[in-house]
Order: structure tokens, then C-alpha cells, then sequence
């Protein structure tokens, strides 16, 4: 296992490009897939997570090939895919598996597909009921993957998600593409939009009426150039450290400001952040830019309700930060943070009680007790395999009394294997 020591930074002033955003980066291929013509991605993220859907796809027998640092997806419409060899594996990626099994339900043809020791023990039910009731046929392990997917004809349906997820959504609009009738999804709280942004650069029939979404199928794709932006939750790190590192000034430029996961720049700024977003432009339907943070004197908020999936991925970071705003900071309605790589609720407070912050787990969320700027304890911290653990509690090593050591860094490959590269140039 990897292990790192990240020392403390005194200051800081960077302009940093992080890499490719990793949602958008996996619809593009799924999508371009399906779609018919060569479909060219640039900036697309390479990454374990990203790299395995274009596995799982060239495995499914599309045609993806990499040139002068750009992706071409050589898509063949909506029932081009083949019958596949092996089972379909996704490593690590929950968003890879869940969208894969709404465009497999509707194949004529029956495949596997699973992922890691992680991957196997999240729920994939909040899937397979939604596509069961289009006519999909599912055997799983209780839920869990491996899921065998045997491919349907299947029909509309109107249905209103039990939770915000973006990737149950998405994976009831790429089913919906292939269903005989609309279908309509209606979203308890707005999660993030990419799918229905890039369905609708494909040339989709998908229209979006505040939380209701309609598609209409028995129209191909056509394939499009896209331009993936730098991922907003692997810029989250460094956001956070240029507010939290005495006497500094960072820029992050071109990242993805898409409204839906802009939720870490509002409670930043709640809790008394300066950070300016600059050169705002829109590329294939979703807004890009630059921002800028200069070192702030952070506060203590609440975080709950609509807020929470516009920064679901960005929450352990913004613990660490929280930990060290003054005053107190309340998470709640987060229990989906139990849901992912590992339980985030439980993950965040171990590894903050260890650092000496007072940290403690509810249902759904954390109370943090915000220690006001005073540096960090050394503590050795485990990810325990999570990327997004080990990226936040790096963050907070650089405003450590001795920084910290991070052990099992292996994960941050899955979605943002330059982190430490550009960590380290910081200095
Ligand atoms: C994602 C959606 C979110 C997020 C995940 C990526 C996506 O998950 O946590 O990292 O790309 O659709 P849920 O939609 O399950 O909350």
C-alpha cells in the first residue's frame, strides 16, 4: 500500500489546471456509443474510473480510439452494441455501472457486469426496480452486482426517483432512449444535469420542465464533438486549500461551473470565502471558468436540503474545512454519503477526531466544532480506500502542525491521478 507525507504549506500562489471532469467524461463515452458517427472527446479524463467505461465499451464492441491526446468513440446507434465475451467490469465506478445497466437492459442480448471489492457492496437495486418496471430482467445478488442483465424490449414509464441520484436518472433516460412511449422522471431534489445536457447536444428528444424530465425515443443519436471541462470536485481541493493556507492566492482555471454542482462555491462563500469566478463561457451546453480564492477567514454554516447532491462528492473536503472555520458547522440530509466508496459519515469523522478536531456522526450527516484556523495534529491518517477521502485529508495536511502521513493513496487513480503531482508543485 502507497503512503504519503504531506507536509504543511506557509503560503501559496498557483494557477492550476486539475483534469477532466469525471462525470462528464463517462457520458461522453456511454453516449457516443450509442450514438451514430465518431463522436471526439477532448480533456477527456484519464483516470482508472473513466479508462474502465472505455473498456466496458470497446468490450461491447464499440470501436475507441485515442489520437494526439483525443478520444473518438466510433458509436453505431442505439442497438449497435454486440454481445459481450466476459463479464462487463467497472472497476470502482458507481456512475460506470448504473448508467451501463439502463443501455444493457434494453439490448438484445444478455451480459454480466461488476466491479471491485467496493463496487459489490453498493446498492444497485434503486436501479433495477425502475428498469424492471420498463420491462427490463435483472438477476442480482440481492441487489448487488454482479448483475446479470438479460435485454428487453422495453416500454415508457412515469416515475418519481426516492432519492437524488444522477445516476439513477441517468440511467432511466438512457433506458428511455430505447423504451416504446415517453417517459417521464420527476426528481425529489435537482441533482446533476449532464445527462440531459449532453442528450440534448446528441440531438435527443428530451425536454426539462423544473424537476420533470421528458424524453421522447425512436430517434438515433448523432454524434458530436465534446469538450470535457476540469472536474469542480477535483478542483474542490484546491479551492479549499488556497482559503485555508496562510497568505495565498489560487486559480483554478477552466472547470465545469454547471449550476447542479456548484453547491461548494455558495457554501464557501456562506461561510465567508473570497472567491471570484472568472472568463465564464459555455461549451457544448455546459458552462466553464476560471475561479480564483485568496486566503479567508471561514465560518461555521449548516448544510442541508437542495444544497446537499449539488456538493454530495465535494463533502469531505468541506469537512476538512469546516474543521478549521470557526464555530460550528451541521451537515444533515446527507445520508446518501453512506452509499458511496465508503460510508463518508463514518470515514470523515474518524479521520477528523484523529487530527483533533471535536467531530461527530448523525444519521444523515456530521456536526463538526470548527477549531478557528488553529493547525491541524499529526495523525496518520488510512483513506480506507476512498479517493476523495485521501484527497480532503491531504488538504487538511497543509494546514497540519507537522502535516500528516496518508496511507493508501493508491485510490486517488480513480478520479484524479495527478493530484499529488500538482500538490507537490504548489511549493
Ligand atoms: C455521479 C452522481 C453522484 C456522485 C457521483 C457521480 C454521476 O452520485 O456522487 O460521484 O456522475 O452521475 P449519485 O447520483 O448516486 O448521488
Amino acid at each position: 500500500m502507497k503512503k504519503i507525507h504531506v507536509a504543511p504549506l506557509a503560503k501559496c500562489h498557483a494557477g492550476v489546471f486539475v483534469q477532466g471532469d469525471k462525470s462528464i467524461s463517462h457520458r461522453a463515452v456511454i453516449i457516443g456509443s450509442i450514438a451514430k458517427g465518431v463522436t471526439r472527446v477532448t480533456n477527456f479524463l484519464e483516470a482508472a474510473d473513466t479508462l474502465n467505461t472505455v473498456k466496458v465499451y470497446s468490450d461491447l464492441g464499440v470501436k475507441i480510439e485515442k489520437k494526439k491526446g483525443e478520444y473518438f468513440i466510433h458509436g453505431n446507434g442505439l442497438y449497435s452494441l454486440n454481445q459481450p465475451s466476459q463479464p462487463l467490469y467497472v472497476g470502482n465506478s458507481g456512475t460506470n455501472i448504473r448508467l451501463s445497466l439502463g443501455v444493457l437492459a434494453a439490448q438484445h442480448f444478455t451480459s454480466v457486469i461488476t466491479g471491485d471489492n467496493q463496487i459489490v457492496k453498493r446498492p444497485m437495486a434503486r436501479v433495477i426496480e425502475p428498469l424492471t418496471l420498463m420491462g427490463g430482467r435483472f438477476e442480482s445478488r440481492g441487489g448487488k452486482s454482479p448483475v446479470t442483465v438479460h435485454g428487453q424490449t422495453l416500454k415508457g414509464i412515469t416515475y418519481t426517483l426516492p432519492m437524488a441520484s444522477a445516476q439513477v436518472k441517468s440511467a432511466i433516460l438512457l433506458a428511455a432512449l430505447h423504451a416504446n412511449g415517453d417517459t417521464v422522471i420527476k426528481e425529489p431534489v435537482k441533482s446533476r444535469d449532464h445527462t440531459e445536457r449532453m442528450l440534448k447536444h446528441f440531438g435527443a428528444r428530451i425536454t426539462v420542465k423544473d424537476r420533470a424530465i421528458t424524453v421522447k425515443p425512436g430517434k438515433e443519436l448523432a454524434a458530436r464533438d465534446v469538450f470535457v471541462p476540469g472536474d469542480i470536485s477535483s478542483a474542490a481541493y484546491f479551492i479549499i486549500a488556497g482559503l485555508m493556507v496562510k497568505n495565498s492566492r489560487i486559480s483554478v482555471k477552466s472547470i465545469g461551473l454547471n449550476p447542479t454542482r456548484m453547491g461548494l462555491i455558495e457554501v464557501m462563500k456562506k461561510m465567508g470565502a473570497s472567491i471570484v469566478i472568472r472568463n465564464l463561457k459555455v461549451k457544448n451546453g455546459e458552462p466553464v471558468g476560471d475561479v480564483v480564492v485568496k486566503t479567508s477567514k471561514l465560518k461555521g454554516t449548516v448544510i442541508k436540503g437542495g444544497m446537499i447532491p449539488k456538493l454530495i462528492d465535494e463533502i469531505p473536503v468541506i469537512a476538512v474545512a469546516a474543521a478549521f472555520a470557526k464555530g460550528k458547522t451541521v451537515i444533515m440530509n446527507a445520508e446518501e454519503l453512506r452509499y458511496k466508496e465508503t460510508d463518508r459519515i463514518e470515514t470523515v469523522v474518524k479521520n477528523l477526531k484523529l487530527i483533533g478536531v471535536e467531530a461527530f456522526s448523525t444519521a444523515d450527516g456530521m456536526v463538526i466544532e470548527g477549531g478557528n484556523g488553529k493547525p491541524f495534529k499529526y495523525a496518520s491518517i488510512d483513506s480506507f480506500g476512498d479517493h476523495r477521502i485521501a484527497m480532503a485529508f491531504s488538504v487538511a495536511a497543509l494546514s497540519g502542525e507537522n502535516g500528516m502521513l496518508i496511507k493508501d493513496i493508491e485510490c486517488v487513480d480513480t478520479s484524479f491521478p495527478k493530484f499529488y503531482e500538482i500538490i507537490s508543485s504548489l511549493r
